[in-house]
């Protein structure tokens, strides 16, 4: 049976630590959703894979395209597209549509919305109420970069409470989870404890609900990463000693 954010919540409940990862395309998301991932994110982050240098520039339709490979290889993970810079925080109705373009298109069952400031919390009420599953997504967040950099929030204690008070405002909101980014492991657990919905950090410390990390980091794509990413094998590596092996061996005629 697919996952649902229903289980999600129940896992929270029960202290079964959610498993989340982002996917750009079909091949890495099957084998993801195989291996035994909870909740696959079509992120926003996929900016690294297009070259681009923040995730500023990602439009709804590269998401859609995306988000369109990933749903046709996912069984049993829950699928989560974020919405992209500027396809949402215009107005409620320009965020219903993007996010009903999604649910209608790619087969994800939920969106993520980024901020959790007051018009933010309205907005996502709204999709919460016409029936769109929402996460949510508070601390660092990355389409906010040229005001907030990519350093850890949440470190005085004013900006501490204000992500704290988002957290609760995101819940009533009724987003049924909710990313915390690169803040401190106190604050995280804080707001972990509080709140029924779970919690997926990164860059947020061991008592979030759950985990999530951008897969070319943890698959050691790219050439930089977060300090608190965690790469599990070195695949610029793996690529490039195959690609070289190639090269060598047409040169040299041993292949075919
Ligand atoms: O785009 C993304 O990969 C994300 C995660 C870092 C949560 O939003
Ligand atoms: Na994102």
């Amino acid at each position: 049976m697919a996952i649902t954010a229903q289980q999600l919540i129940q896992w929270k409940q029960q202290g079964r630590a959610i498993v989340a990862l982002t996917a750009w395309d079909y091949a890495i998301a099957q084998l993801m959703d195989a291996a035994g991932v909870d909740l696959i994110l079509v992120g926003d982050s996929m900016a690294v894979v297009l070259g681009y240098k923040t995730t500023l520039p990602v439009t709804l339709e590269e998401m859609l395209h995306h988000a369109k490979a990933v749903g046709r290889a996912v069984k049993q993970a829950l699928v989560v597209v974020d919405l992209p810079f500027l396809s949402y925080q215009e107005s409620i109705s320009q965020a219903m549509h993007s996010a009903g373009l999604v649910l209608k298109e790619t087969g994800a069952q939920a969106v993520k919305l980024e901020g959790g400031y007051p018009a933010m919390v309205e907005t996502i009420a709204r999709l919460v109420q016409a029936g769109i599953p929402v996460m949510g997504h508070v601390g660092l967040t990355p389409q906010s970069v040229h005001q907030l950099g990519l350093k850890q929030q949440g470190k005085t204690e004013d900006s501490a409470e204000r992500i704290f008070n988002e957290a609760m405002a995101l819940e009533q909101a009724g987003v049924f989870s909710i990313v915390l980014e690169h803040i401190p492991a106190d604050l995280a657990m804080e707001i972990s404890k509080k709140l029924t919905i779970p919690t997926i950090g990164i860059g947020a410390g061991v008592h979030c609900d759950g985990q999530v990390l951008v897969t070319s980091d943890v698959l050691g794509l790219t050439e930089k990463h977060p300090p608190f990413a965690k790469v599990y094998t070195n695949m610029r590596e793996a690529i490039t000693k195959a690609v070289k092996d190639y090269i060598s061996e047409v040169r040299d005629r041993r292949f075919p």
